[in-house]
């Protein structure tokens, strides 16, 4: 085994990743893991944008309040007004950096840059590179980090475990190479940008998200999560059960795209007063009712008012792809279903990002600020991971003081695993999760969940007890883990409230408006 030495040591490569990475570059050195291949994670295939208070008709106070709105009762303001305030100078950062934004060319037009609109969202305040926004956002980020003097880039090591020390801080990661050997990377202050825990489905908007590894990580080092049971589901992915997942934006009912059922109905315009354009747990849920009333695998999405020169030009990469497929949208209805797509619970962190476990901070998915709540309104994402990389970044620049405590040395050995196998007990965590833990909910399917989840358990460790032995090893047992928490957070919600419908309590209780708070400590890695 190796040992190295680093500075800030950034775990994921995503647009949270590289932004922290720029932004502490300027007064740290860097160690950047991002991991082949480079279709991992959820950033790349955002298409929609960077929610941001730009246009003159348009008002901080007014992205605030929608936000809430769509949390559903549990955002934490502080770090609504936060994140929305730094919106304007975050996109002239990125600006600054190159991303090829759409211009509005249009003679009317209050604003360069065409702003979009999005579910929960009152004015047009979405700014977009076409419909690819998450892709050029991550190239132009991974140009500027790749010329960065102070920024080391490492692709061959996946991070397994997170160090730490008789004092309980954190002191960076164990990681393995793709030839299995294994590194231990000191480092004085550690960040994690992993991603989310969509993988722990099995239809995802994206083709291969995090399983919550992350989470898992930090909540091994007494970390505390927070909203596990807050899971969102994109309402429109393209259906296609033979082909990988693909996201149609919510820019598409943005732009004016409507929701047909079985019969060809708007089956939203009765639903909500905002129709295709509410909260997208109203729509998710909507859809998923709307399935189970015609016994249909999915509904459709209406585009073709709009005329092909308008979905060409708004829409190039979901008009090439769908064609790719054999489907003209701008002649035929999309077949779409709802997806995992964004947990909105994670690892509670402060503004400066930072953990309850010192020297160790998180950002964007795999954290849980308290901006999203109980359900994230569209694009606020990217705009979270902008806010909080350049606020860590601001407090990383003053150096925390360095921990100095021995290193609790951590018991490896060397195991085979049967790789298939894994595998297999991957697909289970994620038929449970799927058919029990999802849009609609209820005790007794959670009841069942839980139980399934704990004798997978038992069966992976049995399987493989040294979930240090191999990345699919350690990513599966962070998995099962974390699935068995997510229930256990929907079980104790005893009501509905943004993404949790639970049809046993189909309403809010307001002794329950607060965020769920899981105590890790139950989980926390004995050691001397
Ligand atoms: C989309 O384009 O619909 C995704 C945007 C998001 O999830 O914020």
């Amino acid at each position: 085994m190796s040992r190295s030495h680093h500075d800030v040591l950034i775990i994921g490569g995503g647009v949270a990743g590289l932004a922290m990475a720029l932004e502490v570059a300027s007064s740290r050195s860097v160690t950047l893991l991002q991991p082949r291949p480079d279709d991992r994670g959820a950033s790349r295939w955002a298409q929609g944008g960077i929610a941001a208070v730009l246009s003159p008709q348009d008002d901080a106070d007014t992205h605030v309040t929608d936000t809430l709105v769509a949390g559903d009762g549990l955002c934490d303001e502080a770090a609504v007004r936060f994140t929305v305030e730094q919106g304007p100078a975050a996109i002239e950062w990125l600006l600054s950096l190159g991303v090829p934004f759409t211009a509005d060319t249009a003679p009317e037009a209050d604003f360069p840059y065409h702003l979009t609109r999005e579910g929960g969202h009152s004015a047009r305040r979405i700014i977009h590179a076409d419909d690819a926004t998450g892709r050029a956002l991550i190239e132009t980020l991974e140009q500027h980090v790749a010329q960065h003097p102070a920024i080391r880039v490492e692709h061959e090591l996946t991070a397994l475990d997170l160090l730490r020390d008789r004092a309980g801080h954190c002191r960076g990661a164990y990681c393995i190479d793709e030839s299995g050997r294994a590194h231990e990377l000191l480092a004085t202050d550690t960040v994690l940008a992993t991603g989310g825990a969509s993988g722990l489905y099995r239809h995802t908007t994206s083709p291969c998200p995090a399983s919550g590894e992350g989470m898992m990580m930090a909540a091994e080092l007494g970390a505390e999560l927070m909203n596990l049971e807050f899971q969102q589901f994109h309402p429109t992915c393209l259906y296609d059960p033979k082909g990988s997942p693909f996201l149609i934006s919510e820019a598409v009912r943005g732009e004016g795209g409507h929701l047909l059922g079985a019969e060809g109905q708007r089956f939203m315009l009765e639903l909500d007063h905002r129709a295709e354009l509410a909260p997208r747990d109203i729509v998710a849920r909507a859809i998923d009712s709307e399935m189970q009333r015609s016994g249909l695998d999915h509904v459709w999405l209406d585009i073709c008012h709009l005329g092909e020169a308008r979905i060409r030009q708004h829409f190039p990469t979901i008009h090439a792809h769908c064609a790719s497929r054999g489907l003209d949208i701008a002649r035929s209805p999309i077949p779409v279903v709802p997806a995992a797509h964004y947990s909105c619970g994670g690892i509670r962190t402060d503004l400066k990002g930072a953990s309850r476990v010192p020297h160790l901070y998180a950002i964007g998915e795999v954290a849980c600020t308290g901006l999203h709540g109980a359900n994230r309104m569209a694009s606020n994402s990217l705009l979270e991971c902008l806010a909080f990389a350049h606020g860590c970044a601001y407090h990383l620049a003053t150096r925390p003081p360095p921990s100095q405590a021995p290193l609790v040395e951590p018991v490896t050995g060397r195991q085979d695993v049967d790789v298939t196998k894994l595998r297999e007990l991957r697909d289970n965590v994620r038929d449970i999760m799927s058919s029990r833990v999802a849009i609609v909910r209820h005790d007794q399917g959670l009841g069942e969940a839980a139980s399934a989840l704990s004798e997978l358990e038992t069966r992976c460790m049995a399987h493989c007890h040294d979930t240090r032995a191999h990345p699919e090893a350690s990513s599966l047992r962070h998995a099962i883990r974390l699935a068995r928490l997510t229930v256990a957070c929907a079980r104790q919600r005893r009501e509905s409230r943004g993404l949790h419908h639970n049809q046993d309590y189909a309403v809010h209780a307001e002794s329950q408006a607060a965020p769920s708070l899981i105590d890790t400590s139950a989980i926390t890695k004995t050691g001397s």
